[in-house]
């Protein structure tokens, strides 16, 4: 692109782009850099610049068969030649998400029956919030409707799920959270845990906290848990030893539905399928999103189990059709799109590359940053991974907020050609790369890091 046109490009968009998650009025006097990306291949993307970086974060973490699979591009074009769209209301379906629904139910944790679709992960815990009271409507227990999430977990930006989100970040001049959403500890053992405390003592411990909540709360005014298999945006924290086992012996006991919000987790990023599978996890519904189409197209979708879907049969027999419903439900196309990148996710058994690869990620970054003077810790699973930057080590004392250690760690990543993400609790450097991605990959990836946490640990 002439150089013209790239900066008349930049200039229209401070002008007339409204960006999500961008401080807006240093965006629009063009105070902090733009970037407009222009295309991608494998694990890297361009911009119009003509820079070329390894995206150690699959764009939000959804990009996992990685970018510009020609396969995806032809399945869009063939199913929008031949049906671009028609709605799947009263009993209306189409061949794509017909074939969808059946791979992903027989590939779900047992006991999944049914996939309701939308096009993100927010309008997904939207629709998962509604089942969950309409649920205990149907079953005559009216006040049964408070939902728990956790500090740290991240379900979404809209008013109900931007309130189970538990960072403050989202919440903050919105008037959120909105009631009846409670939130529980982060199950953290890093920062967490008491001096001596086990792992799993740790998980025991917050078992207790959560049943001490339901009973404050009363039992009979809670109906679901809802919680990440393993932290995403919070920092990307896998669970303490023991904790899913506990905190579900606690749900059972008193009737709690548990949902799994699997946006991140499903299609193979833990190594195992479903992060479910991995942590052995059995959920009422799981919310599934990102790596479903790999971003090619906006797709997402609550997989429904037997407990809920019985119920909902019965509220049909009650009310009538279940009213709930959006125009692009199971929408053909992205369906397609899905059904090639799934195609995609299972011919190259990428959750098997993402526990091979993915443990060699995790075994690099614990070689590398674990003696290093400002990693805390170095934590993951499969491939998602994060270093957490801390100024005092033996202490664990964080570095003062004001430093931006981890955005400025993020920044010199992107200086050495890769994009690594700055989470935003905490200074905290979060790598979860496309599927595809192959050793070779892996050390570019570790040695640039390497390179952003020296230069910026030297002027600390
Ligand atoms: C676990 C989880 N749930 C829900 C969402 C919300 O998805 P979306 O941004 O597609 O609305 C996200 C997004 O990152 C997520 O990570």
């Amino acid at each position: 692109m002439n150089e013209k046109l790239v900066n008349d490009l930049h200039e229209l968009d401070r002008k007339y782009f409204f960006h999500p998650s961008t401080h807006m009025r240093a965006h629009a006097d063009g105070e902090t850099p733009s970037r407009i990306i222009r295309g991608g291949e494998g694990v890297h993307i361009w911009d119009t610049d003509g820079q070329k970086t390894l995206d150690a974060f699959a764009g939000l973490y959804c990009v996992n068969v990685g970018y510009g699979r020609q396969e995806i591009a032809d399945a869009i074009h063939k199913q929008a030649s031949e049906l671009a769209y028609y709605h799947t209301y009263v009993g209306h379906g189409n061949e794509p998400v017909i074939r969808l629904s059946q791979r992903i139910v027989e590939k779900a944790p047992k006991g999944m029956k049914r996939v309701y679709y939308g096009m993100s992960g927010s309008d997904a815990n939207e629709t998962n919030i509604k089942l969950v009271w309409y649920y205990n409507n149907i079953l005559g227990r009216p006040e049964k409707k408070k939902i728990i999430s956790r500090w740290r977990g991240y379900h979404g930006s809209g008013i109900m799920t931007g309130s189970l989100t538990g960072l403050e970040l989202f919440h903050n001049a919105f008037d959120l959270p909105r009631a009846p959403i409670l939130h529980t500890s982060t199950p953290h053992y890093y920062w967490n845990a008491k001096e001596g405390e086990t792992e799993l003592d740790f998980s025991k411990r917050l078992a207790a906290e959560l049943e001490e909540m339901i009973l404050a709360e009363g039992p009979e005014t809670v109906a679901a848990f809802i919680g990440e298999p393993v932290l995403g945006t919070g920092g990307i924290v896998p669970p303490p030893e023991g904790y899913w086992a506990e905190i579900q012996a606690v749900l059972k006991k008193y009737d709690i539905l548990l949902i799994a919000d699997e946006v991140v987790t499903a299609f193979g990023r833990t190594g195992s399928y479903f992060g479910s599978q991995h942590y052995d996890m059995e959920p009422d519904l799981i919310t599934i999103a990102k790596g479903v189409s790999s971003g090619y197209l906006p797709l997402s979708g609550v997989i429904v189990g037997e407990r809920v879907w019985q119920v909902l049969e019965q509220g049909s027999d009650q009310l009538g059709p279940i009213g709930h419903g959006w125009t692009y439900s199971a929408h053909p196309v992205c369906a397609a799109a899905a059904n090639a990148n799934l195609d995609i996710v299972d011919g190259e058994d990428l959750t098997g590359n993402a526990r091979e690869t993915g443990a060699y990620l995790q075994q690099r970054l614990h070689e590398t940053f674990d003696d290093h003077p400002i990693v805390g810790e170095v934590r993951g699973v499969g491939l998602m991974a994060a270093l957490e930057f801390v100024a005092d080590k033996e202490k664990k004392e964080r570095f003062d907020p004001a430093l931006k250690v981890g955005p400025q760690i993020s920044a010199a990543c992107l200086e050495q050609g890769m994009i690594a993400r700055a989470m935003p609790h905490g200074d905290i450097l979060g790598f979860a790369p496309p599927l595809i991605i192959t050793k070779d990959e892996v050390d570019q990836v570790v040695t640039k890091a390497k390179a952003a946490v020296d230069k910026v640990a030297a002027t600390l």
